[in-house]
């Protein structure tokens, strides 16, 4: 099947980045949010980072010149009713997004591949609530899209084999390396860095080491680019909280419970860089 526009849905973090990517790789992209204020933003982000792109010599001109005139921008789901494959990534809350599935399934082709971006719901429950759940699976990027060359590409129990094999191409399309992933709790990579992230607080809490110490350990002894804290400060140390309560719910095994300086942060509101001050301040 040849995939030539996309719908994405939020304007946010992620969907400005996969709307970026798929309009430089030379999609027609159609971008729904639920304002014309986000809508903006989500416009402004992307015309921001084609210019770092075209500064750093990574992007010539005229092809951002080209993306930018690629994408749509929409509040109404209706514009989707002509478009090859629809990639959701609102806002992480379970039942937002099977609302808004079930919306663009109503309005969608009846052959248009449907996938989300979600980090944590499980693929499979939301492919339940769909008429035709064989055409939909999860197309996990990372942030930022435009610069992280991997996508997780994750089957639900009823996702096709002609569907995964559509988005895998796309996804070569997108300049990205695809990973095929089945089903589960974090896929596989937020399945090993968050436990190892949640681990490092551990081991701060026990004064084994200091923050900056464990970082530098893991940058010199394991070739990481980053340390694991500074990394929990970058993602959100909430972020890495909730992953790992989701983690203690659906494996039921106590082996993913949570540190409890991490908590303690996320309890003081040091979110990490986004609020200014995390396991480091900035
Ligand atoms: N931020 C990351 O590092 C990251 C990485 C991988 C995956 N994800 C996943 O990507 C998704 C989006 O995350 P984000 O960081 O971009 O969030 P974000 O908060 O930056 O953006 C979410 C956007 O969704 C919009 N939205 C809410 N309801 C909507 C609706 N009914 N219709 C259309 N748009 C709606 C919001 O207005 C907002 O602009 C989440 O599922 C998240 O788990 C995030």
């Amino acid at each position: 099947m040849k995939i030539e526009s996309i719908g994405v849905i939020g304007a946010g973090t992620m969907g400005s980045g996969i709307a970026q990517t798929a309009a430089v790789a030379g999609l027609s992209v159609v971008m729904i949010d639920v304002t014309d204020t986000a809508l903006g933003k989500g416009r402004a982000a992307v015309k921001s980072s084609l210019e770092r792109l075209v500064s750093k010599g990574k992007l010539d001109a005229a092809t951002q010149e080209a993306a930018l005139g690629r994408i749509e921008t929409s509040t109404d789901y209706a514009r989707l009713a002509s478009i090859d494959i629809v990639i959701e990534a609102a806002t992480e809350n379970v039942e937002l997004k099977g609302r808004i599935l079930k919306q663009i399934e109503a309005v969608a082709r009846p052959d248009a591949i449907m996938a989300t971006n979600t980090s944590s719901i499980s693929i499979t429950s939301l492919a339940a609530q769909l008429a035709e759940p064989s055409r939909f699976l999860g197309m996990h990027f990372f942030n930022p899209v435009p610069m992280m060359p991997l996508v997780e590409i994750i089957r639900g129990l009823q996702t096709s084999d002609e569907t995964a094999a559509a988005v895998h191409a796309l996804t070569e399309r997108f300049n990205k390396s695809p990973i095929g992933v089945r089903n589960s709790p974090g896929f596989v990579v937020n399945r090993i860095l968050v436990p190892m992230i949640n681990e490092a607080f551990f081991v701060l809490q026990e004064g084994v080491a200091s923050a900056a110490e464990i970082d530098e350990g893991m940058k010199l002894g394991a070739s990481h680019p980053i340390g694991p804290l500074a990394l929990a400060d970058l993602i959100g140390l909430d972020v890495c909280l909730s992953v790992m309560d989701v983690f203690l719910k659906d494996f039921g095994d106590p082996k993913y419970r949570a540190c409890n300086l991490l908590r303690e942060l996320v309890a003081a509101g040091r979110l990490g860089r986004k609020t200014g001050r995390g396991v480091f301040d900035y």
